[in-house]
């Protein structure tokens, strides 16, 4: 019995093991958490396209969006843990949601963590016909209009959201908050007009910004982009210490060979490394980890201090996902 039972794991173990070898032989999926058109969605298929070329297989986007990115989150965590269906995710969707809605899966143990991806900060952007040259003009239009100002988000947690949040907080503004499935489709808004403000991840404004159809007034970091030179941080224009840098990840189901994973962060260090891509990056406000944050064990280590760092700050600011 003993050796039938041995025979049996030992038969098991090998066909995980060249699983693992032969991996991938079919397409691969990644969860983008927000609606398509967004900064995550576009960070994800200049990946995508980029990691199936070395993996030797198609690497394609779903979108699956629906509370603040918790819904795709959630797809992830149900799937089979056998590297064929990742989550890509950042900042609010694998930290601050965690803190603000009940959750049914545990961010830091429910999921494997692959690589570290690019960050950028945001800018705090408006309608072009809006009335105001710089950061303080906006915040006095703001107070001088608060019972009809809108500001655009991705949903209760949102980075847009948390960051707007912090924002009324330090200057005493008060807004209606819009809710989109994304920043994408907020920004459609924001060029027609419909809304008034968003604060935005970088990746996602700066086309608008540099096409002259928005206007930015600051970006959420201690220094200006080398990318946008001439908008100033939030220090110099007026709102000091709203740092917000919105980091990317991407992790597969808990269980996952861990010589998979080892693939899967290989794959994504080579698109990070990749000229093209890195131009991209660089032109939108993306920064790319140093090599060595890229790895699976540097963003579990980020992805766990960010969660003692901010779920503290995000339930005392009684921000709820209702
Ligand atoms: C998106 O992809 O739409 C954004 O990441 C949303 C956000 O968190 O602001």
């Amino acid at each position: 019995m003993r050796k039938l039972m041995l025979t049996a794991v030992a038969l098991v173990a090998g066909i995980a093991g060249a699983s693992a070898q032969t991996y991938p032989t079919r397409p691969i999926t990644i969860v983008v958490p927000f609606a398509a058109g967004g900064p995550s969605d576009a960070l994800a298929r200049v990946l995508a396209d980029r990691m199936g070329r070395s993996l030797g297989q198609q690497v394609i986007i779903e979108d699956v969006v629906g509370a603040s990115g918790s819904i795709g989150v959630g797809r992830v965590v149900r799937a089979a843990p056998d590297g064929y269906t990742l989550s890509i995710g950042h900042w609010s969707t694998h930290v601050v949601n965690g803190a603000i809605y009940n959750l049914p899966y545990d961010l830091l143990n429910d999921l494997a963590p692959i690589a570290r991806l690019p960050s950028n900060p945001q800018f705090i952007v408006s309608k072009k016909s809006l009335p105001a040259g710089n950061l303080k003009e906006l915040i006095a239009w703001l107070k001088a209009n608060a019972s009809e100002a809108t500001a655009g988000t991705a949903g209760a947690g949102s980075a847009s959201h948390v960051a707007a949040v912090y924002f009324q907080n330090i200057t005493g503004t008060h807004f209606t908050f819009v809710p989109y499935r994304g920043t994408g489709p907020a920004m459609n808004d924001l060029i027609a007009g419909h809304i008034d403000v968003i604060i935005d991840q970088t990746s996602n404004s700066m086309p608008q910004v540099k096409a002259g159809t928005i206007k930015a007034y600051a970006v959420t970091a201690k220094e200006r982009l080398a990318s946008a030179p001439d908008i100033p941080t939030v220090d110099e224009a007026g709102v000091p210490g709203l740092y917000i840098s919105v980091w990317y990840g991407l992790w597969a189901p808990k269980g996952t060979p861990k010589d998979i994973i080892a693939k899967l962060n290989a794959a994504a260090v080579e698109a990070m490394a990749d000229p093209a891509v890195r131009k991209r990056m660089d032109t939108f406000g993306l920064e790319i980890p140093p090599r060595d944050q890229q790895s699976a064990e540097a963003l579990g280590a980020l992805q766990k201090a960010e969660i003692e760092k901010w779920w503290p700050i995000v339930k005392a600011a009684h921000i709820t996902g209702e």
